[in-house]
This record gives structure tokens, C-alpha cells and sequence, in this order.
């Protein structure tokens, strides 16, 4: 087995405004200077990322948009480019978020040219897959998943997939009420994800032979400091990305001091 450095990702989603976002990233800077044996990112709004981005700068936290366009530039109204998230000091940048895929119409597609687009302009994408309820219910999860990966990686090469995260997030399990408008949201069980895991980690390997054993996995979906220890323990699951835990710094901290 290959061991990876855990990777955490903190999604703050649309949930912080500039202020809030400036006064979580200061508590996380000061509270994670030592960190050796973790990756960590912050994917704030676009609004916020200039301000995130220099009070992270000199510290070990990264940072991450939580999505950009397919076109590099020219008259695409309210896009962003890129370029421009390149010259902010992103690293990373989430593609393919179910709420992005599934409340705001992103297709398999589209979000094919956003992984070839970052790729191009030197910004690793996590990309995100997962089944909804009814596709786990109706035994639909490996295909649902299988042709997320297929689609949004198409005419991607054994060189750009080592630039890739791939983000396990079933929708069932992600803490929104736009994607599971009723009923109990409840995270993985840790046997439900390593099974998901270990089928993308094979996955990848019969589509790009071993490199596909090094392409990091994070789990997503209700990840808290109470479930991040057993989740992590798992040897193809490398990491998470976390949603409402990582917009308190006491949560997010604690999810990554259990590694
Ligand atoms: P929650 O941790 O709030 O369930 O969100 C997960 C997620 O969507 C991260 O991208």
C-alpha cells in the first residue's frame, strides 16, 4: 500500500460572509502551525478569497475556490476565470459538487471541460462524485458513480489524473436540505465508504494501471470530530472534505488532530 498524506479540505460553501470568513481562517492559521503529517485546504466563496488568501499565505493551510469556469476568458457574465484564481493563490479548486450537479444543473460534461480547464492553467480539481438515496436504493451506486468518474474524466491522461482528488460525497449524506430537502441526514458508515473507496480506487487503477492507487480519495458527508477518527482509519480513504464542521475551528481542528 502507498501512504499518502491525509488530505482535509474545510467546503465553507455559501455559508460565510467576508468577515466570518476572515475571522475563521485567522483562528485556523493560529491553531495549525504544526502540521507534518496532514494537507490541509479552505475553499471559501469567491468574495472572500483575496482576504483568505493573505491571511493564509505564510501558514500551512491552502487554498481552494469552490468552483471556476470552463473558458478561460471573454464575455461569459458572472464566470470567473482560472487565470484569476491561479493569480489569487489557489492551488486547488472543487469541481463537481453535488450541489453544483444536482440543484444548479451541472452536467458530467460541462464539468468534464472545468477538470481539463484548471488542468491547463496549473490548478488541481477535486472532483466530486456520489449517488443520491434513490440511485443507492434502486442498487444503481457503482454505475451511478462509475459513469461520474468515466464522463468527468474523459480525455484525461495517466499524467494529468496525478493532479486530481477525487471527493466521495454521497448526496445522502451531505449536510443540506437543498439536496435532502426531508428526513434524517446521516454520514457513511465507514464500511459503506471503504466499499465505495476501495470501487473507485479499482476504478482508477483499470483506467490508468498503478498510478491509479496514488490518485488521492476524500470522503465527504456529515464528516464531525465524532466519525472523522474511524473514517480515517481506512487505508483508501486519504482524507475529507468537510462541509458544516469546517465552518467552526474547534470541529475543523479537531477532525484533523484525530489523524
Ligand atoms: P457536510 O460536511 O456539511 O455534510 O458537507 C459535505 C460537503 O458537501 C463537502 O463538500
Amino acid at each position: 500500500m502507498i501512504s499518502m498524506q491525509t488530505i482535509i479540505g474545510g467546503n465553507w460553501k455559501m455559508q460565510l460572509g467576508i468577515k466570518e470568513s476572515i475571522q475563521l481562517a485567522k483562528t485556523l492559521v493560529s491553531s495549525l502551525q504544526d502540521l507534518e503529517r496532514v494537507k490541509i485546504y479552505v475553499a471559501p466563496s469567491f468574495v472572500a478569497l483575496p482576504e483568505v488568501a493573505t491571511i493564509i499565505q505564510n501558514s500551512p493551510i491552502k487554498l481552494a475556490a469552490q468552483n471556476m469556469s470552463e473558458y478561460e476568458s471573454g464575455a461569459y457574465t458572472g464566470e470567473i476565470s482560472p487565470l484569476w484564481l491561479k493569480e489569487l493563490g489557489c492551488e486547488y479548486v472543487i469541481l463537481g459538487h453535488s450541489e453544483r450537479r444536482r440543484i444548479l444543473g451541472e452536467s458530467n460534461e460541462l464539468i468534464n471541460k472545468k477538470v481539463h480547464n484548471a488542468l491547463k492553467y496549473g490548478l488541481k480539481p477535486i472532483l466530486c462524485i456520489g449517488e443520491s438515496a434513490s440511485e443507492r436504493s434502486s442498487g444503481k451506486v457503482k454505475e451511478v458513480n462509475a459513469r461520474q468518474l468515466e464522463k468527468s474524466l474523459k480525455d484525461i491522461d495517466s499524467d494529468q489524473i496525478k493532479n486530481i482528488i477525487i471527493a466521495y460525497e454521497p448526496v445522502w449524506a451531505i449536510n443540506s436540505r437543498g439536496l435532502n430537502p426531508t428526513g434524517e441526514i446521516v454520514p457513511a458508515t465507514p464500511k459503506q465508504a471503504e466499499e465505495m473507496h476501495n470501487f473507485i480506487q479499482q476504478w482508477l487503477v483499470s483506467a490508468y494501471g498503478n498510478i491509479g492507487k496514488e490518485i488521492p480519495l476524500q470522503y465527504g458527508g456529515s464528516v464531525k470530530p465524532e466519525n472523522a477518527k474511524d473514517l480515517l482509519s481506512i487505508s483508501s480513504i486519504h482524507g475529507a472534505l468537510v462541509g458544516g464542521a469546517s465552518l467552526n475551528s474547534t470541529d475543523f481542528v479537531q477532525i484533523i488532530r484525530s489523524i
